[in-house]
């Protein structure tokens, strides 16, 4: 069976989207080959690229925004999922060199003392530890949750950060599901309701989940979340990116309906040379090296989220050049299914009982 796969656009279920793709299958198939659908597209990520430019509201980034306009983050404490490499580790790395007190987390021990090492490296004062865990295992979830919240005195940013992307063969988390959407979504879903009072704790708390492009092109399979029926990898990168997107924006307006005194963004990094994208063989086959921009360029909107004082909760920041896949910084589009209140809230009920958890209705003054 082909297995298609591009910067995780791709689906089959939605038979939405090919655009510039290969396959995994022994036979390489030409790029293009199912060039209708490869033009619809394309055309149609081209025009929401056009729709979403131009646009002047509060917390509009200054495009060439980079790491020297970030302000000095001493004494703020962060914890970033995913640390170990990639746009989390960019972002733990800056918020380091900024004077902040840095946790990554993430499953294997041994890349977490690289990164701490790399990151002493050019800042050798450096404030950064690092805490296992499995977003795909909710008690790993959980067990972190109690550690944080013994040991620090608040949280002032977390960044749901850590992923995987589109595993060809459909894996379950140790709870029983989707491995995407485990580890992905549900698993931030949960840390993030277990760290809301250590995150009450902080003066301004801000939450900024990861999403990507992908989102744009992914639709809530409430008939078959967990893609038991029929296994997709693009599609189910898809669904649980777009999740994502519609947790960081529900979590502001929760946040703003019951007080909880959270700022919630999201943020993408267009396309990224991480091991996420390096691993997908045909980017590093083809054309990677001309469409990847740099992990530390690709964490430029994650970092504005979680530091720049005019960034505004329920924002989506990312880049904005070439349909979103690089370039400076901005608004990243919303997709119309990421503001479907009905299908917000159903996620949200779902994602409470399959996690176990419950967000308070109301924070006690
Ligand atoms: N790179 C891109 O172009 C791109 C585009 C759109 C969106 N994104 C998003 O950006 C985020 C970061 O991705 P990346 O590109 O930086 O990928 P990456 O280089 O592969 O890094 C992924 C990180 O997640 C951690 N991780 C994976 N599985 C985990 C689990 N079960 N529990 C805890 N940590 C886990 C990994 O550490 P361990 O393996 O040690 O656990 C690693 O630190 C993801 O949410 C991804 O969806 C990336």
């Amino acid at each position: 069976m082909a297995n298609w796969t591009a910067f995780g656009i791709l689906s089959r279920r939605g038979r939405t989207t090919v655009v510039g793709t290969a396959t995994s299958d022994s036979k390489a198939r030409p790029m293009f080959s199912r060039s209708r659908t490869c033009l619809v597209a394309l055309g149609a990520l081209l025009l929401s690229a056009c729709a979403a430019g131009g646009s002047i509201a509060q917390g509009q980034p200054k495009p060439d925004w980079n790491l020297a306009d970030m302000p000095s983050q001493n004494g703020r404490i962060f914890l970033v999922t995913g640390g170990t490499s990639g746009i989390g580790y960019e972002s733990a790395k800056a918020l380091a060199a900024a004077g902040a007190q840095v946790v990554i987390a993430a499953r294997n021990p041994e890349r977490g003392e690289e990164a701490i090492a790399s990151i002493r490296e050019e800042t050798p004062d450096a404030r950064v530890r690092f805490e296992s865990l499995d977003l795909a295992d909710l008690a790993s979830v959980h067990a972190l949750a109690e550690r944080l919240t013994a040991a620090l005195p608040r949280l002032d940013g977390l960044i749901n950060n850590a992923g995987i992307m589109e595993p060809p063969e459909r894996g379950t988390s140790a709870d029983g599901f989707e491995m995407q959407f485990a580890v992905n979504y549900l698993g931030h879903f949960a840390l993030t309701e277990e760290l809301l009072p250590l995150l009450q704790k902080a003066d301004a708390p801000r939450v900024v989940t990861l999403s990507s492009i992908a989102a744009r092109l992914g639709a809530i399979h409430f008939q078959d979340l967990q893609f038991e029926q029929d296994y997709d990898p693009a599609g189910a990168y898809q669904q649980s990116k777009l999740a994502c997107l519609m947790f960081a924006l529900e979590l502001q307006r929760r946040s703003d309906a019951a007080g909880w005194g959270i700022q919630s963004i999201a943020s993408h990094p267009g396309v990224s040379r991480t091991n996420l994208q390096v691993n997908n063989g045909f980017v590093r086959r083809s054309i990677g090296r001309f469409v990847l921009q740099p992990a530390a360029r690709g964490a430029l909107p994650t970092l504005y989220a979680i530091t720049a004082p005019d960034a505004r909760g329920g924002s989506y920041y990312g880049p904005t050049g070439m349909m979103e896949l690089r370039g400076s910084l901005g608004f990243a589009q919303v997709p119309a299914a990421a503001t479907d209140a009905q299908a917000i809230a159903r996620l949200w009920s779902v994602s409470e009982e399959l996690s176990g958890t419950r967000y308070p209705s109301r924070i006690a003054d």
